[in-house]
């Protein structure tokens, strides 16, 4: 194995571009590469990796990680020199070999945003290829490839290329089903410029249809000229007893070749385009373009050939391409003259666009995924989005609160459309109970930045199937084809505001407690491994963020008085969830809840009856501090735990036999980080709760190797009777790995606290991490998990970078809205500044382009620094002595040019 240098990739601009030197030296990487269109593709460094448009449109193999070293079903382009088989991408024996133990820098990579390049050399005749991929930025499904070949060497080349691309042209689903049948399907053809292949009909989890798509590797060398000729079956162009990487067709000098217009039917087939032969002087390079296409009827072949088929549209395309992602990137930039901290968060700002787009779906570690968003993703990954681009979010947000079901819960998988629902892909009836938490978090960071209280009014409907009782009763007479919408009983469709979505929501939480008077852990929480407690778990880590929301709500009631609304229309049958306004419970009265809910369940179990009641602000408001009140209460009476070594955490979960599981145990202290972020996160832990908590997390969770904090100690042999989690190898994903997205809420809750340094130390060991390529094996960004090798996995769809970007900008750079006005209240730490006297960030608000630049000359911590001198535009403000945070009214900074920069200096 070789060594790879401890830094790996560099970057070598300020536009995220990236290099690699031997990056085929490295398993398991690969690069995305997708349009807004739905084209989804990702390249390895050989140039393996799948393209599609979803589960049931895969251009070519679909592939899990274990396949990028197993398959030979890569893009692939031989170039015969000479009459020598060589690949231009790396996959012959012989290359494979040699590439593998080679210390030279044989291979190049460059990526960029969303391009990928690699380069490579023959290094016997000096024949350089370099490979250059990605998706145009309109509505076509095809992925671009443009090999050059460029004769380095002092000899004529005599060259003859080939390209070979499998193409599966159907459903992922018959990877194992029926590979051979569907291959029966498939009518191949030989289009002057390439293979096109269009099965009759798709077999696949939608029942036998007539298929109307067709596949295609198209191509064209750098002057237009079609190819000389074709071999497009697989078992003509590997040859018998051949196989991908010593394919007969490549190999074999003048092989036969098909001509244009041949057709085939019922095999598998190959993109499989020989070029003209040519020769090529010392210093002169040829290129070949390649278009791995799915076209729908209204496409046409011709129609790509036109606009992709030379050199210059080639590069006009990607040079649009790379304007779109830069442009698409540019209105969030930290800048801590640390270039590569700096260009690694740019690669951590995309990832909340491409898990947008993608789902947990498409990438090869993601191969559970079959398309569509979860519901816990969607909201969190619109926390960054709203950080840089509000255009359109209010209506965005509005269609997401359709797919909430009047108990509370939601449907779960969220189609790429918005407010297009889908049952759960298994029709699992699964609650996860941390589900109804998160819009609130997403409309709460809407309204602070936009002050646009309008949006908790604006109505919506409901979501409606055969689940009610939180998926607890189903109902068998429920007809799917009146819709997905709750209508009243005289038929008409039920809307609701914004804010009573938002209440449902968590007063069915509030009520759903178990016997520890906690809310019910259900299906599982935001832990998806945590899925065998629903009879008697309990989570104490989502109860307790339950209650910092119900915190929220009544702040937004507030807001809403402040306004000069007095009342707001709740749903009548939703009123005897305010108890306190009639009929009170003792909340100490675990039945009393629980039968309070079951009353409210069975009253919105079918339809409506249509009518409003006119609830107060103010009693709201009342109601709903009480409820938040009582919940911070018992969790930080109940669950605050110590051990004989004088640790003290919370207590984040009971397990299906209602036992706690934190603390002592005969296998080793037990302990999670979610049980302590959500106390933090909700303000429940007091100052010394939380300074306990940090002492705690440090001595239990702390992995200093990788500098990162694990999900959970290692429970041992007797794990507790609550999910499958615990069945994963200890230090694992949601076993005790170091989790990402946890870890980052955890940094975002320690800012929370005020413990700044603490949280820099978490985000910045993120980094740390990452960025040292010699264990983490990963190209910039940040991964789901490090797992106990220290490698990153499951890179680019996490929901950890849309907080990453969240938390470095709202907490420790401040830049805050507080209902639509403007709050700088930095909680920078010293080592922020390690390389330089100031940081700035580039981000917007209310329309307006924010230069900011923090001076620290002096290299203060937070907790030594105060807001000194500032100026806007050049103009020179001081604030009064002891100011931490500055305040700007939205209507101020409406009134500042569209671009601004601001200077503050941090002055003791
Ligand atoms: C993934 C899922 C997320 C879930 C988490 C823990 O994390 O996408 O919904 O909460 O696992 O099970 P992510 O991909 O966001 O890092």
């Amino acid at each position: 194995m070789s060594d790879a240098p401890k830094y790996g990739w560099r970057f070598i601009d300020d536009q995220g571009t990236f290099e690699l030197i031997n990056p085929q030296q490295t398993s398991t990487l690969y690069f995305p590469l997708l349009n807004q269109a739905g084209m989804q593709s990702c390249v390895t460094p050989t140039l393996n990796g799948d393209a599609k448009l979803d589960q049931n449109t895969f251009l070519l193999l679909p592939v899990s990680v274990e396949d990028l070293h197993n398959t030979r079903s890569a893009r692939n382009f031989w170039v015969r020199i000479n009459d020598e088989p060589w690949s231009a991408t790396g996959n012959s024996p012989a290359q494979l070999v040699q590439e593998l133990t080679d210390t030279d820098a044989a291979v190049t990579l460059q990526a960029g945003f969303l391009w990928h390049s690699v380069c490579r050399q023959h290094k016997a005749t000096g024949l350089e290829a370099a490979v250059l991929s990605f998706v145009p930025t309109n509505q076509d499904h095809v992925e671009l490839i443009k090999i050059t070949l460029t004769n380095q060497g002092e000899r004529a080349l005599d060259l003859e290329p080939i390209s070979a691309i499998p193409i599966f042209g159907r459903s992922a689903d018959n990877l194992r089903d029926h590979r051979h049948v569907t291959a029966l399907l498939h009518r191949t053809y030989c289009h002057p410029f390439g293979v096109m292949v269009k099965p009759t009909m798709s077999f696949d989890e939608r029942g036998h249809k007539h298929n109307l798509i067709s596949y295609a590797v198209l191509g064209v060398d750098g002057a237009g000229n079609p190819p000389r000729g074709f071999t497009p079956l697989t078992e003509d162009f590997i040859g018998e007893g051949g196989n991908l990487c010593w394919p007969q067709a490549a190999v074999k000098q003048d092989p036969h070749v098909q001509s244009a217009q041949s057709a085939f039917d019922g095999f598998e087939s190959i993109g499989g385009l020989h070029f003209q032969p040519v020769q090529l002087q010392p210093g002169q390079s040829i290129s070949y373009i390649l278009m791995l296409t799915i076209m729908s009827p209204e496409d046409d072949a011709d129609a790509l050939i036109h606009r992709y088929g030379s050199q210059e549209k080639f590069h006009v395309h990607l040079a649009e391409a790379r304007r779109f992602w830069v442009d698409k990137l540019a209105s969030l930039r930290f800048d801590h003259q640390q270039a590569r901290r700096d260009g690694w968060l740019q690669w951590v700002s995309l990832q909340p666009i491409l898990r947008q787009l993608m789902g947990n779906s498409f990438l090869p570690y993601h191969d559970y995924g079959r398309g569509g968003r979860g519901w816990r993703d969607l909201w969190q990954d619109l926390l960054a989005i709203l950080l840089t681009d509000e255009q359109g979010v209010d209506q965005l947000l509005l269609s997401n609160f359709a797919g909430v079901r009047m108990d509370g819960t939601n449907a779960t998988i969220i189609g790429s459309e918005p407010g297009e629902f889908k049952a759960d892909r298994n029709n699992i009836p699964r609650v996860w109970m941390d589900h109804g938490a998160w819009p609130l978090i997403t409309t709460k960071l809407y309204l602070d930045r936009t002050g646009d209280l309008d949006l908790l009014l604006a109505k919506k409907t409901y979501f409606r199937d055969h689940l009610s009782h939180r998926c607890q009763r189903s109902d068998a007479h429920w007809d799917g084809r009146a819709g997905t919408q709750v209508k009243s009983t005289q038929g008409v469709v039920i809307e609701g505001t914004v804010l009573e979505h938002l209440l449902v929501q968590h007063l069915t939480a509030f009520f759903n407690v178990g016997e520890h008077n906690l809310i019910r852990m259900e299906g599982g929480d935001w832990n998806d491994g945590l899925d065998m407690a629903a009879e008697r778990g309990e989570s104490v880590a989502f109860s307790a963020l339950y209650a910092g929301n119900l915190r929220i709500l009544s702040e937004l009631c507030t807001q809403l008085s402040r306004a000069g609304k007095v009342a707001i229309p709740i749903a009548v049958e939703l009123q005897r969830l305010f108890d306190t306004l009639h009929d009170p419970l003792d909340y100490e009265d675990i039945a009393a809840k629980q039968s309070r809910l079951q009353e409210y369940f069975d009253a919105v179990k079918g339809d409506l009856s249509g009518d409003q009641v006119l609830i107060p602000l103010e009693k709201l408001q009342t109601d709903l501090v009480h409820k938040a009140d009582w919940l911070s209460n018992h969790i930080r009476r109940q669950e605050w735990l110590q051990d004989s070594q004088g640790y003290a955490w919370f207590n984040g979960y009971y397990d299906n036999e209602g036992q706690r599981v934190e603390g002592e145990h005969p296998h080793g202290v037990r302990m999670t980080l979610t049980g302590q972020v959500f106390p933090l996160m909700a303000r429940i832990a007091s100052r010394e709760q939380a300074a306990q908590i940090v002492g705690a997390v440090d001595h239990y969770l702390y992995n200093p190797e990788f500098t990162g904090y694990r999900l959970n100690t290692d429970f041992g042999a007797d794990v507790p009777p609550l999910g499958r989690a615990f069945a994963f190898a200890y230090g694992q994903k949601e076993n005790g790995a170091i989790f990402s997205h946890m870890a980052v809420m955890y940094a975002y809750a320690l800012y929370q606290a005020g413990l700044a340094d603490q949280a820099w130390q978490v985000l910045d060991g993120l980094y740390q991490q990452s960025q040292d390529f010699s264990i983490s094996r990963m190209y910039p960004g940040i991964p789901e998990y490090f797992n106990d090798r220290g490698r990153g996995m499951y890179p680019y769809l996490t929901g950890s970078a849309a907080w990453y970007m969240f938390t470095l900008l709202t907490e420790s750079f401040g830049v805050k809205g507080q209902w639509g006005d403007l709050c700088l209240a930095p909680k920078l730490s010293a080592e922020q500044f390690v390389s330089a006297e100031a940081v700035r960030v580039t981000t917007t608000f209310a329309g307006k382009q924010l230069d900011i630049v923090y001076c620290n000359p002096e290299h203060l911590a937070y907790d030594q620094y105060t807001i000194g001198a500032y100026s806007i535009n050049g103009k020179v403000f001081q604030p009064p002595a002891g100011t931490r945070a500055l305040y700007f009214t939205r209507a101020e900074v409406l009134n500042w040019p569209d671009e601004v920069h601001i200077r503050v200096n941090l002055s003791s």
